[in-house]
C-alpha cells in the first residue's frame, strides 16, 4: 500500500516548516498581504497545520473554522488566488518536495477555490474590506 501523502511529506514537523515559510511569504507578497493585515498570525499556522495534515492523512483533526466562513466578505479575487498558490509552490519548491506530492497536494486544495474565491478577476493587491471582522487568537 502506498504511503499517505502526510508520511511523504514527512509528517507533522515538515509540515509545520512548510506552513510557517508559506504563511510569512504571503505576508510579505504584496499582491496579498493586505488580506492578512489583522490576522492572528499563530491562530492561522496552527490551523493551517491542522488542516493539512488532517486532509493529507495524517493523525490530526481540524477544529477550525470552515472554507466559507474563514474567508467570507474578505473579498479574494481569482488572482489573489493565483498569487496564494504560487506563494505554495514556491515553498514545496524551497523544501525539495517532489512534483508528484506537490500535485497531489494542490489537488487537494482546489476543491476548496469556489468557497475562498469571491471576486473573478485577475486582479491583485485588492485591500482587505474595512467590515471583515478578524477571527480571535485562539
Ligand atoms: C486552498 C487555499 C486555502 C486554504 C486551505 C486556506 C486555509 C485557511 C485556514 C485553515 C485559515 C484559518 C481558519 C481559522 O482561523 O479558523 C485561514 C485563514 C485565512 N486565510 Fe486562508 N486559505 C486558503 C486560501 C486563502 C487565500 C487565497 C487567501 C487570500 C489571498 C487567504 C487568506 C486568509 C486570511 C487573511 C486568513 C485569516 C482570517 C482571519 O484573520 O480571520 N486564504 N485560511
Amino acid at each position: 500500500m502506498e504511503r499517505s501523502l502526510y508520511d511523504r511529506l514527512g509528517g507533522v514537523d515538515a509540515i509545520t516548516a512548510v506552513v510557517r515559510a508559506v504563511v510569512d511569504r504571503q505576508m510579505k507578497d504584496d499582491r496579498i498581504s493586505q488580506k492578512f493585515a489583522r490576522t492572528n498570525v499563530d491562530r492561522v499556522i496552527k490551523e493551517f497545520v491542522d488542516l493539512i495534515c488532517q486532509v493529507t492523512g495524517g493523525p490530526c483533526t481540524y477544529t477550525g473554522r470552515n472554507m466559507t466562513e474563514t474567508h467570507h466578505d474578505m473579498g479574494v479575487t481569482s488572482g489573489e488566488w493565483d498569487a496564494f498558490v504560487e506563494d505554495v509552490v514556491a515553498v514545496l519548491n524551497d523544501f525539495k518536495v517532489g512534483k508528484a506530492e506537490q500535485d497531489e497536494l494542490l489537488n487537494m486544495l482546489a476543491p476548496m477555490r469556489p468557497e475562498i474565491v469571491e471576486v473573478e478577476s485577475p486582479q491583485v493587491e485588492t485591500p482587505l474590506p474595512s467590515a471583515f471582522i478578524a477571527a480571535p487568537p485562539l
